[in-house]
């Protein structure tokens, strides 16, 4: 595309714009918690509908002025939103020049308790850091090396989960299930001596409710200290087929001072959250498919497995459908050139993921549950569908969530049939709501009998 420069600056959105853009776009998403969800207010966005109309608003901005990017009247701050999927891409294809990752509000919410992480870092250390996180991560790497034992980690907790509901409940809550998810947590990451620890996630925890108020809430500098002291304690233990062993292996590898080895692991703890709430998302997407959850149970035993099936391609759509990072934040380093006009250095890019996603405009079933766009290769997907971000700033992580997520889906659906509750909450005959709170689904299950479970 043509981004030569032109004399004029970029069109701007009216200061009642900017405030319906702040106030239905940015708003909802930074009230649910940007780096903690708050359940209670996510209950009130899906019941509102919220999100669905933040996306309308900007759909209607992109009909009056085009392409865009649009810039916002925000005082004292310059900020701009991306209305054209092709400068999406663009974007983030440009990261970290001239589109830096560690924009402003990212890096005072980050700053609370990983000040030195990849994202909120810039130039040669940026390099290095994110170059770390590629190494342990394997970010290239649809297995991991390590993928073996991850599963067995998924199955042996899976086990317990539905273990339990033999004698305590038929019925699968969030809160359960959040207990199981951090338990495979803190072993694939820490190692499984830190199974129990919930200790160290509640530091996290406190650590990040304070991050969602960024700049406006004083830093936990004692909290932070305790809470490294604590991750110190598994990095030294590097405890095999966990995270912290590869870490230990690389970072002692090279002695770069500027890797900050145990400032990238918060990030690994706190991403897996999101990945949690997709699998849940996804296991009921799946109970109201049921034709595609056989298919896709089906296809699990394939060997070699292949880099992408359906149990993966149903959490990717469960990310599609309700993206679990809205805001992808980023910030020009420079003055850039845009068909409609110049962009000023230092100007925050905001690209919704939502508006992308859900836009019936191009996706002819933006709406739907349609898993199969994922098994098609990479290549026929040119339109913005960037759950794990795009370009050289996408997550590293991407190939583990999908790997832990999907292992868990089939290690649940062959233990038991399970049945969304109630089950009018989400149908495969009607348009998928706006947002799914994952904190408010229910699921009942029958377990399948202790012969079948073995077989499992
Ligand atoms: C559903 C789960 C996840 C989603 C949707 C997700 C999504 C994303 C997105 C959108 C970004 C880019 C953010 C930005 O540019 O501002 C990102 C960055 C990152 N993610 Fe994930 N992520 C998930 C889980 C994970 C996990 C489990 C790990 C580690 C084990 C991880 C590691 C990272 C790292 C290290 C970065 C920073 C990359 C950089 O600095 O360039 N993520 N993730």
């Amino acid at each position: 595309m043509d981004r030569r420069s032109t004399p004029d600056g970029l069109p701007t959105a009216t200061l009642r714009e900017t405030i319906a853009i702040i106030s239905q776009v940015m708003a909802p998403n930074v009230a649910k918690g940007v780096i903690l969800r708050r359940p209670n207010v996510v209950g009130m966005v899906e019941r509102f509908g919220l999100d669905a109309k933040g996306i309308r608003q900007l759909q209607a901005l992109s009909k009056k002025y085009g392409r865009g990017p649009l810039m916002l009247k925000v005082p004292g701050k310059k900020m701009a939103v991306v209305l054209d999927p092709a400068d999406a891409n663009h974007v983030l294809e440009h990261t970290p020049e001239p589109f830096a990752t560690d924009e402003a509000l990212k890096r005072s919410a980050l700053g609370h308790f990983e000040p030195d992480m990849a994202l909120v870092s810039h130039g040669e250390a940026r390099q290095t850091r994110r170059q770390l996180n590629e190494r342990v991560l394997q970010s290239g790497c649809p297995h991991h090396l390590f993928a073996d034992a991850f599963t067995q980690v998924v199955e042996e907790e899976a086990d317990a989960l539905v273990a339990r509901t033999n004698t305590r409940f038929d019925e699968l809550d969030w809160p359960t299930f959040q207990r199981a998810w951090e338990r495979i947590v803190r072993r694939v990451v820490l190692g499984d001596s830190a199974r129990d620890d919930r200790t160290v996630t509640r530091e996290l925890v406190r650590l990040r409710k304070a991050a969602n108020w960024g700049f406006m809430h004083p830093k936990r500098k004692r909290l932070q200290q305790r809470f490294e002291q604590h991750l110190a304690f598994y990095y030294q233990q590097a405890e095999p087929h966990s995270l912290m062993a590869m870490l230990f292996h690389h970072s002692t590898e090279e002695t770069d001072s500027d890797q900050a080895p145990l400032q990238q692991v918060p990030q690994w703890l706190f991403a897996f959250d999101p990945a949690g709430m997709a699998a849940f998302r996804a296991l009921a997407l799946l109970c109201v498919h049921p034709e595609f959850a056989a298919r896709a149970l089906d296809d699990v035993n394939d060997t070699p497995p292949p880099d992408m099936d359906c149990l993966k391609a149903s959490v990717l759509e469960a990310l599609r459908l309700w993206p679990t990072t809205p805001l992808i934040l980023r910030q020009s380093t420079q003055p850039t050139q845009w068909t409609p006009g110049e962009m000023p250095a230092h100007t925050s890019v905001l690209i919704h993921t939502p508006y992308f996603h859900r836009d019936e405009r191009y996706l002819h079933a933006a709406h739907r549950f349609t898993p199969e766009m994922w098994l098609r290769p990479d290549g026929e997907r040119r339109w913005p569908l960037v759950p794990f971000s795009g370009g050289p700033g996408i997550c590293p992580g991407r190939h583990i969530v999908l790997l832990v997520t999907s292992r868990l889906l089939a290690a649940l659906l062959r233990r038991a049939r399970w049945e969304l509750h109630p089950p009018g909450k989400l149908s495969s005959e009607t348009p998928m709501p706006g947002l799914l709170s994952p904190f408010h689904l229910r699921f009942r299950l029958e377990r399948f009998s202790s012969d079948d479970a073995t077989t499992a």
